[in-house]
């Protein structure tokens, strides 16, 4: 038997074909349902108890190595087909599928489009941020315990001590900084701080920052921008609450808070049935922080105010956990195909 085989798979290795009729006759001899595999298969009960193993592995490899044998001449002779100018170019092309758009760039996009309609425009700065623009120039002083309500990692850049940024606020130090007032911008992007990884906490996020500062600005303007805001955001029924806080940079300085879209206020798990969702910080600039990036105080006032792209892409899009947002699993971002 084990001869039978050996010169079953020199025929198989040895065989050529130039028509797919050769190769249907060959696979019928030796895989189809009256072939010689099927007999082989037949005949192995016949086998020695201590030869069954050997002889087993062989009828696999016939089976496998004539099996790979008919694919390899079908695939030859299509494409020797095909250039020989047999490909039909009336037919249909395949269809390219389209990509998603990630919900935080859809988010932070819709944000932008929001208060660019407001005169907003759009700055950026560096993710790895000195003491100065994360902490100093923002009225955290060294030893400040405010620089605890951030989380910071730390790392070092050419011998100096730097910090992943914590807050987009830093960018609002840079740009006022080097403009003159007025100024009226957004500043978009990726924050990080150090802690543990949850459904409700990630050690990087996106944050998107607000700045408005010009002569006679007030905290009149700066509900109203909110309220604006709000408005477009999750629609034209959206109340705000405004909740006294506290910030370093700000003063006075505020939460915010939106009604609830998902029960309309009256209550459910997501608003933790108090009908309101925090969804920022917000408050008029300190004029120390005016000073520190080289603004008289005494002429011009302004507001600022910053928000998490995660919080608000939950809210809107009903997503109950953080991580879905950065495993990159395509079940999850396939469903924002629609939403741009
Ligand atoms: N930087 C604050 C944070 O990350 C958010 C914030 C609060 C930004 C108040 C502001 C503001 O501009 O005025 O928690």
């Amino acid at each position: 038997m084990k001869e039978k085989i050996a010169a079953l798979l020199n025929e198989v290795e040895q065989f050529k074909a130039d028509s797919q009729e050769n190769i249907e006759a060959f696979r019928i001899k030796i895989l189809g349902s009256k072939g010689v595999l099927k007999d082989l298969f037949a005949d192995f009960k016949n086998v020695p108890n201590e030869q069954k193993k050997e002889v087993g592995q062989l009828i696999n490899e016939l089976k496998e190595k004539a099996q790979d044998k008919v694919n390899e001449l079908k695939n030859n002779l299509t494409t020797s087909e095909d250039s020989a100018g047999a490909i039909d170019l009336t037919k249909p092309g395949y269809p390219t599928p389209l990509g998603s758009r990630h919900p935080i760039s859809l988010v932070r996009k819709e944000i932008i489009d929001i208060f660019s309609r407001i005169g907003f425009t759009v700055s950026e700065g560096p993710e790895i941020e000195d003491d100065w623009h994360n902490f100093s120039a923002l009225n955290f002083p060294p030893e400040h315990p405010a620089r605890d309500m951030q989380d910071t990692f730390f790392v070092k850049s050419d011998d100096k001590e730097m910090a992943l940024r914590t807050h987009t606020s830093s960018v609002q130090v840079r740009i006022m900084e080097n403009t003159k007032p007025p100024i009226r911008t957004l500043s978009p992007g990726r924050v990080y701080r150090n802690e543990a990884i949850s459904a409700r906490a990630h050690c990087f996020f996106h944050q998107v920052e607000g700045l408005y500062i010009a002569e006679k600005v007030s905290f009149a303007d700066l509900k109203q921008t909110l309220l604006y805001f709000a408005k477009e955001m999750f629609g034209e029924k959206t109340e705000i609450r405004l909740r006294p806080s506290y910030f370093p940079f700000t003063e006075p300085s505020a939460e915010m808070d939106v009604s609830c879209s998902v029960c309309n206020s009256k209550g459910c798990n997501v608003c933790k049935y108090t009908g309101f969702l925090e969804i920022l910080g917000c408050g008029m600039v300190d004029p120390s922080v005016l000073e520190n990036c080289g603004i008289d105080s005494k002429k011009y006032s302004g507001f600022a105010f910053g928000m998490g792209v995660e919080r608000i892409a939950m809210l809107k899009y009903k997503v109950n956990d953080l991580r879905l947002y950065s495993e990159g699993d395509i079940r999850f971002l396939e469903q924002f195909k629609s939403a741009f």
